[in-house]
């Protein structure tokens, strides 16, 4: 199977999560894209969605899709989202897309956070792939220090503005043993609105697509 199959596979297997008759939320990027025209085949059995994106909001429209305010529910039984790398352990960098902080207010609200990825996806150890890390822009510069100072080298993401007009650092060369603790550090960073570790609220289920089939991890 081809990675983009694979991405249509596990986002077949994650409608067997959404709960009828209630909102889910929806994440962002390719395979969340995969999901989001999966989900638009049951969508007269669903209560509408959340997205953790403008982007995502405009495809579920397209696809009639109705796109509800996170403000407005009381409850989200399911998020479903990807990853840009992710532990057994079901601990994730995310944010290669930039909707990281939405993502991570949508997946506090969710009782069931599914995790959808292609075999790549699954490291030992996170921080390969660069951490994103939204920052308030006047803070950009202190951001940086404080992130060289904690052993990573931030770059500016060129050109890109969040959905919630901030700025992205993406920092190389990290290698990640204890996202829980980094996850907190940096977020304790006077300027940085939140970071791509997903440790504190990590999966609870990961879909993970191989040449076989999709292997179902569940947190312990
Ligand atoms: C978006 O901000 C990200 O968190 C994505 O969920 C993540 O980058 C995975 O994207 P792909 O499914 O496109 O690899």
């Amino acid at each position: 199977m081809t990675q983009d199959e694979l991405k249509q596979a596990v986002a077949r297997e994650a409608i067997k999560y959404v709960v009828e008759d209630a909102g889910s939320g929806v994440g962002t990027g390719s395979t969340a894209n995969c999901f989001i025209d999966e989900l638009a085949k049951i969508k007269n059995r669903i209560d509408g969605a959340v997205a953790s994106s403008q982007a995502s909001a405009d495809r579920l429209k397209s696809h009639g899709i109705r796109v509800v305010d996170l403000n407005s529910v009381n409850e989200l039984p399911v998020y479903v989202d990807g990853a840009d790398e992710i532990t057994e352990h079901l601990a994730m960098i995310k944010g290669g897309g930039g909707a990281l902080t939405r993502e991570k207010i949508v997946a506090a609200v969710a009782q069931k956070f599914v995790c959808i990825a292609d075999a790549s996806k699954l490291v030992g150890v996170l921080g390969k792939f660069p951490l994103p890390v939204e920052v308030i822009p006047m803070a950009r510069s202190h951001v940086g220090r404080e992130l060289v100072r904690l052993g990573g080298q931030p770059e500016l993401r060129q050109g890109f503005t969040t959905d919630n007009g901030n700025l992205i650092l993406d920092v190389y060369g990290l290698s990640i043993l204890d996202p829980l603790k980094l996850e907190t550090e940096i977020n304790n960073i006077t300027g940085v609105v939140t970071n791509g570790l997903f440790a504190h609220r990590g999966a609870d289920v990961l879909l993970l697509g191989t040449a076989a089939w999709v292997k179902t991890m569940v947190r312990k």
